[in-house]
Parts: C-alpha cells; sequence; structure tokens
C-alpha cells in the first residue's frame, strides 16, 4: 500500500478534523501518501482531491466542522456514480479510502467494498446511532451544547415560572435528546424511538407544576413522533391543565458548529489512527469504533447501514430522575 485517501461524509460532527488529522499524521509516519476528498462523495465522483503533508493538518484539531467539507451525496445513491468514484481513485493509484461519517455515509463504505474497493469507515455523527461503537465522533459536543442551552432556558424559566419545549437535533434518532434531557434534568424527552402523546406532556407538566415546580423543560428530538411546535401548540391550547406559560427553543445547528468537546478531539485522534491500523494491517471493509474504551473493527457487512437503537435503561432513567 502506498497511497490513501480520506473523506468526510453527512453531517459535519465536532472531532472530525481530529480524525482526519490523525488518519494523515499516522499514514506519513507509516511511509504512505495521503488524498484529502473535498466534498465528500461529490469530491469523489467529481474527482477533487489533493495531496495532504503532516503540516496541512496542523492546527484543526480544536477545529469544529471538517476542513475537508462535506456534503450528502445523491449521485453517490446509483451504481454509476459509484463507478466514477471507483475510476478516480484508481486511476490515481489510490489503493485504499477511509470515510469519516455516520450512517448514510457507511452505507456509501458498505457499497464500495461490495464493488470491491479497500475501504474503511470512522465512525462520525453526533447522532451516535451506529452500531459497531459505543459513541460516535460529535455526539458529546452536541449533547454539551445541548445541555449548557437547557442550564440557561432553566435559568430564565425560573424566574417566570415557565416551561420550556426545546428541539435538538435528531432526525432519526433521540440519543442526543435523550441524553442532554437527563444531563439537564428534563421533566419530560420525546425522542422518534418512543411515542409520547401531547395529552401525555401536557400531563406531566401538569403534574410538575402541582408538585410546586418553578420551571419545566421538555427536550423534543426533532424527529420525534409529535414534533416541539405541534407539542407546543398543544400545551398552548391546555394551558390550564399544564399552569406554566410555555416558550419554544430551536437549537438546530448550533449544536454541530461548535468547538469539539477534548472527549470528541480524544475519540477522533484515536479511531483516526485506529483506521490507518487497519489499513496497515491489511484489513478493509471494517467500521472502526470504540467499545469498553478498546478501538474495534467490525465488519461493515454486519454493521454498515444499520441503525441502533436507544437504550430502554437510559429511557427510564430519564423518566425516574424527572419526578
Ligand atoms: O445526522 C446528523 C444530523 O445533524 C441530524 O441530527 C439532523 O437531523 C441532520 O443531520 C440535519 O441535516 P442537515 O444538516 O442536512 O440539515
Amino acid at each position: 500500500m502506498r497511497q490513501i485517501a480520506v473523506l468526510t461524509s453527512g453531517g459535519d460532527a465536532p472531532g472530525m478534523n481530529a480524525a482526519i488529522r490523525a488518519v494523515v499524521r499516522t499514514a506519513s509516519a507509516a511511509g504512505l501518501l495521503t488524498y484529502g476528498v473535498q466534498d465528500g462523495y461529490a469530491g469523489l465522483i467529481d474527482d477533487r482531491m489533493d495531496l495532504l503533508g503532516r503540516r496541512d493538518v496542523g492546527g484543526i484539531i480544536q477545529r469544529g466542522g471538517t476542513m475537508l467539507g462535506s456534503a450528502r451525496s445523491q449521485a453517490f445513491y446509483e451504481e454509476e456514480g459509484r463507478r466514477a468514484a471507483i475510476g478516480n481513485l484508481e486511476r490515481r493509484g489510490i489503493d485504499a479510502l477511509v470515510i469519516i461519517g455516520g450512517n448514510g455515509s457507511q452505507t456509501g463504505s458498505l457499497a464500495l467494498t461490495e464493488m470491491g474497493f479497500p475501504v474503511v469507515g470512522i465512525a462520525s455523527t453526533i447522532d451516535n446511532d451506529l452500531l459497531g461503537t459505543d459513541i460516535t465522533i460529535g455526539a458529546d459536543s452536541a449533547i454539551n451544547v445541548a445541555v449548557e442551552a437547557i442550564d440557561r432556558l432553566k435559568v430564565t424559566a425560573e424566574s417566570h415560572r415557565r416551561g420550556f419545549v426545546v428541539e435538538t437535533m435528531g432526525r432519526d434518532s433521540g440519543y442526543v435528546a435523550l441524553m442532554a434531557g437527563i444531563a439537564g434534568g428534563a421533566e419530560v424527552v420525546c425522542i422518534p424511538e418512543q411515542e409520547i402523546s401531547p395529552e401525555q406532556v401536557a400531563r406531566e407538566l401538569g403534574l410538575a407544576f402541582e408538585r410546586g415546580k418553578r420551571h419545566a423543560l421538555v427536550v423534543v428530538a426533532e424527529g420525534a413522533q409529535h414534533g416541539a411546535q405541534e407539542l407546543w401548540d398543544y400545551c398552548e391550547e391546555h394551558q390550564a391543565e399544564v399552569g406554566f406559560t410555555l416558550r419554544l427553543t430551536v437549537l438546530g445547528h448550533v449544536q454541530r458548529g461548535r468547538t469539539p468537546t477534548a472527549s470528541d478531539r480524544l475519540l477522533g485522534t484515536r479511531l483516526g489512527q485506529g483506521a490507518v491500523d487497519a489499513l496497515l494491517d491489511g484489513q478493509t471493509g471494517v467500521l472502526i469504533g470504540l467499545y469498553s474504551d478498546e478501538i474495534i473493527r467490525s465488519a461493515l457487512s454486519d454493521v454498515g447501514g444499520k441503525k441502533r437503537g436507544v437504550d430502554p435503561a437510559l429511557l427510564s432513567l430519564a423518566q425516574s430522575m424527572s419526578r
């Protein structure tokens, strides 16, 4: 193996830069050249890539986002697009590709692997919904933004005896909402994986009001079956039952754009090194993740494109702590 390429794909996640840096520097230490592909799969199809040296990845470990750019490419879903991508890699003499991204991106890793191109994936998404890892790059940073926001909302909520409906990211996954809800002391957490009706939410808020609470927080993942706006509308209409007056706050991409936490920098660095180590061992078609604090390699055929559910113990913890 002489040359590899690295790309970031899907939603950017704080800590992706640490992973890129670790890939480039580990590869360089082993005598490999690394190409950085621009804008994910789109750049692969359009043959937009440049060689990256050790110095090119200096000063990025503390930066959120991704220095390579990212995208969600429709063309890559077509076999023709993937063939063009492989053609470009082969023409440049690139022997293997490292793909840093979440569920959709690792479905792409699996598709390339099945077409015979050597790929190693790195688990990276704020959603933490991949199999093959305890935690993905970016989740810790996103949760911390949401918790900081919740803490601040509680301060103002308490002053006015208000309830807040807070929407976090996660159109398919409730991990960020659930963890932020537990860490922020929310009264109710609503996530795509578990249906909670507007009636139940109003009831929980009403009970919190009766218990004499001066604030109440409903944390709602973007993809919850009843969205934040719908819940807010319902609770406003049933204000007499709810007790609290209500406000709605949508956190959105603020959660992705932050400086990575130390934990995400460390995770990105460890997984980036782990990906190149796998390549040097001649192992491809794997996703690099962290399990019980060990770097592990899972077959993409087992984990690619499969969504991890939420832990029911965490759901019941959120519920029992809210009373
Ligand atoms: O997959 C990561 C994620 O941030 C989700 O939590 C969110 O639902 C989605 O991306 C938003 O995607 P986009 O940045 O394309 O709007």
